[in-house]
């Protein structure tokens, strides 16, 4: 599987909890190369309460990072700036004067929330979004127990994506968490969703090399089994196409 984009990855060198430094990030920039990544997107935390990257650090980065691989490596790999913003009050505000990031400028936002958010403030967030022209596309969307349940039933499965989809929210789910397995609740819930097409990018949402590492060949074999050839490139390339599709460098 060739021409994967990576939309969800904190691969930039020093500036947040991610690669810490040019060797991991080169590492992971190796890695996600040989399991057939050409495109990434940096996504950085842009979170409220501190003091962020600015947008200009994070071009310049992905800039440079680009051509150290290609020159080092020969790797050609396109890298595009863009955030994975905590969802706040602000967020309108600071997309628009340029200081928190969309993904490749697109209009498409990757936006994340404590994992224990609430169904009610995740709908608001997306109507918030929505109404001032962005497509929120909601980060690790198996991490939040109040869209897996929302309204706490057990067997509600599903039923959060489908109205959250239908308020104009996109989904990212972690590609980890197709190792999770059948025994494991979220596990269960995150391959349900994905046989039932409700997930829409399948990314790494990478820091580090052991812990959250770039997407393996592993989890890419599972995708083959399982889930039908359109869906699979729709998840790993297609519906990415339209967000860096119309980027310039
Ligand atoms: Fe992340």
């Amino acid at each position: 599987m060739t021409n994967i984009t990576d939309i969800h990855t904190h691969v930039l060198p020093g500036i947040d909890d991610g690669a810490p430094d040019w060797n991991i990030c080169r590492q992971m920039l190796i890695q996600s190369y040989k399991s057939g990544v050409d495109s990434i997107i940096a996504t950085p935390h842009y979170l409220p309460w501190e003091k962020n990257a600015s947008a200009a650090r994070i071009r310049r980065l992905c800039q440079r990072v680009q051509e150290q691989i290609r020159e080092e490596k020969g790797i050609a790999i396109n890298i595009y700036p863009g955030q994975e913003i905590y969802y706040h009050g602000d967020i309108v505000e600071s997309l628009k004067t340029g200081k928190a990031l969309t993904l490749a400028d697109s209009r498409y936002v990757l936006v994340e929330f404590s994992s224990g958010e609430s169904y009610s403030t995740i709908k608001r967030a997306i109507h918030h979004l929505r109404e001032a022209g962005y497509i929120p596309i909601i980060a690790h969307v198996e991490r939040y127990q109040s869209i897996r349940k929302p309204d706490g039933k057990q067997e509600s499965r599903s039923a959060g994506l489908k109205e959250l989809y239908d308020l104009g929210a996109l989904f990212q789910m972690n590609t980890e968490v197709l190792q999770l397995g059948t025994f494991h609740q979220t596990g269960r819930w995150a391959r349900k969703a994905l046989e039932q097409k409700q997930i829409h990018f399948l990314a790494s949402d990478m820091h580090n090399l052991k812990t959250r590492p770039p997407i393996t060949k592993e989890q890419l074999c599972w995708i083959r089994k399982h889930l039908d050839r359109d869906y699979q490139n729709s998840i790993l390339y297609g519906n990415a196409v339209e967000i860096v599709g119309q980027w310039v460098q």
